[in-house]
């Protein structure tokens, strides 16, 4: 019995509002299980480790992934992938949703999404900045700064937000008491020192997590914590956020510091996920596309030919209660698209091809309209 439930998330009743769509929770060691148990591992490597049919899954950090091209690059190759699966005898994975969600996480772990940076002038940049003033990579050497090989936030990147955000007001205080003037970073820079911190064998034991929330809370705490008292109007962070890593956040973090007239308030570990969930996460997995060019997709890409009225075994789309996020129509790809082919193949129909990412995010907004 085919286990529809498993697609989505079932938001019956919702549909006719502009509903808060879910972000479902991911982690990347879950995701790192789930790479070995699904035997993904047998063909692709990440960043070394693993087989070598398929692409080093790592190794493509330079292309700008995001969810949409890690969806439309599945996609794409899904048939070719699903080809060699048979020739090696390797079942089909059973993906859920929640399994996709973890699959990205592990990736983004894996700085998949993140731009690579450069570890030379990170050395550098680290110390021009002042960094290794107080910063040993195995000693602390001022004001009880803490080591770089005890930074849990060097392998985990919302921790880094969090502790860019909680310390650079005592940080800015400890820069004027040395006389010292506040480093300004940017995005780049702070890559750039990340990379070179990341590469050395002192800090190789810290390994790499990423995990995200449902966001669910994300909105009261930017409520709580006072954000919402500047970010409103022009300030407003929804959009404004969709296409920043979270290196760039945490940059914006440090930026703050000198904004914040009074000590501000700190998050815990779990609020900051929380509140990225929110912010962050929500805008990656559902990019807003167009729901008119989606439409356009749908009928040159020929799903039309099967979906709009339901006809070879395919249901009627859209109109359902389930909704796809980019991470979540991944799973939907895995469950139905070795059936989809076969149906495919006796119509005639040659399998379709994103042409850019942008397409994947109109298509979701179009599946995901009300019709
Ligand atoms: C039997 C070998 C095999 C297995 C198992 C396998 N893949 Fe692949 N994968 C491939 C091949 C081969 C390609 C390239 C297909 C092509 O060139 O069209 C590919 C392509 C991809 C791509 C596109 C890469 C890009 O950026 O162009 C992604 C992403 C991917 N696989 C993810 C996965 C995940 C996740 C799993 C486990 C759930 C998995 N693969 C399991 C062989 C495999
Ligand atoms: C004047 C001394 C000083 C300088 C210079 C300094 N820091 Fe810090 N840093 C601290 C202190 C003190 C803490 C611990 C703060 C606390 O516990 O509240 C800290 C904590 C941190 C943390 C959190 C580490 C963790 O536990 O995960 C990061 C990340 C960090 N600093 C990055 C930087 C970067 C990047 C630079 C250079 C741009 C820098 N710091 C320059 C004093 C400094
Ligand atoms: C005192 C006013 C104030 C408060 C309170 C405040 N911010 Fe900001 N924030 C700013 C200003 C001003 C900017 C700069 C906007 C720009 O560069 O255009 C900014 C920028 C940012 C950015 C970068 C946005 C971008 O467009 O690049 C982020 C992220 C951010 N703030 C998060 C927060 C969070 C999270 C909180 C609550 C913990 C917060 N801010 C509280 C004033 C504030
Ligand atoms: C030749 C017919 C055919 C075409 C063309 C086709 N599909 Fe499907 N599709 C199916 C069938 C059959 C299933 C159910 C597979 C199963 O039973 O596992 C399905 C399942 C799906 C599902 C799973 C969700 C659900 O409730 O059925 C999604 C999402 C989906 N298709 C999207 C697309 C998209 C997007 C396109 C165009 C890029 C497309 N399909 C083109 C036949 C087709």
């Amino acid at each position: 019995m085919r286990l529809w439930l498993g697609i989505g998330f079932c938001v019956a009743g919702m549909a006719a509002q502009a509903a808060v769509l879910p972000v479902i929770a991911g982690d990347s060691n879950r995701g790192a299980k789930l790479f070995e148990a699904e035997q993904c591992i047998k063909c692709h490597a990440v960043n070394g480790r693993g087989g070598k049919v398929g692409l080093d899954l790592g190794r493509v950090v330079n292309r700008g992934y995001t969810p949409a091209h890690l969806t439309s690059a599945m996609w794409n190759h899904a048939p070719t992938m699903w080809g060699a699966m048979e020739a090696a005898k390797i079942e089909t994975p059973q993906l859920t949703p929640q399994g996709a969600a973890d699959l990205f996480a592990f990736f983004y772990s894996a700085r998949f999404f993140d731009k690579p940076g450069e570890a030379a002038s990170g050395k550098a940049m680290f110390e021009s900045k002042q960094c290794g003033t107080c910063h040993g990579i195995t000693d602390s050497r001022a004001e009880g700064a803490p080591p770089v090989d005890k930074w849990e936030s060097l392998a985990d990147p919302i921790l880094l937000v969090q502790q860019m955000w909680n310390h650079s007001f005592r940080m800015r205080q400890a820069f004027a008491r040395r006389g010292m003037q506040w480093q300004v970073l940017t995005g780049g820079e702070l890559n750039d020192i990340l990379a070179y911190l990341r590469s050395l064998p002192e800090t190789s034991g810290l390994g790499s997590h990423f995990s995200n929330t449902s966001g669910a809370e994300g909105e009261q705490l930017f409520a709580s914590k006072g954000c919402v008292n500047c970010h409103h109007g022009s300030l407003a962070l929804e959009n404004r956020l969709k296409n920043m890593t979270l290196t760039d956040i945490a940059v914006d973090m440090w930026n703050h510091a000198p904004r914040m007239l009074q000590t501000p308030p700190t998050f815990t570990q779990n609020e900051m996920r929380e509140l990225l969930s929110y912010l962050w996460m929500r805008q990656l997995v559902y990019p807003g596309g167009s729901i008119a060019d989606g439409q356009k997709v749908f009928s040159e890409q020929k799903c039309s030919a099967c979906h709009a009225g339901g006809t070879n075994g395919a249901r009627q789309l859209p109109g359902q209660a389930t909704k796809y996020s980019e991470v979540t129509i991944i799973a939907a790809l895995w469950r139905h698209g070795p059936q989809m082919l076969r149906r495919m193949r006796a119509a005639g129909i040659s399998w379709p091809r994103f042409k850019s990412p942008q397409e994947v995010a109109d298509l979701i907004a179009y599946l995901n309209s009300v019709q």
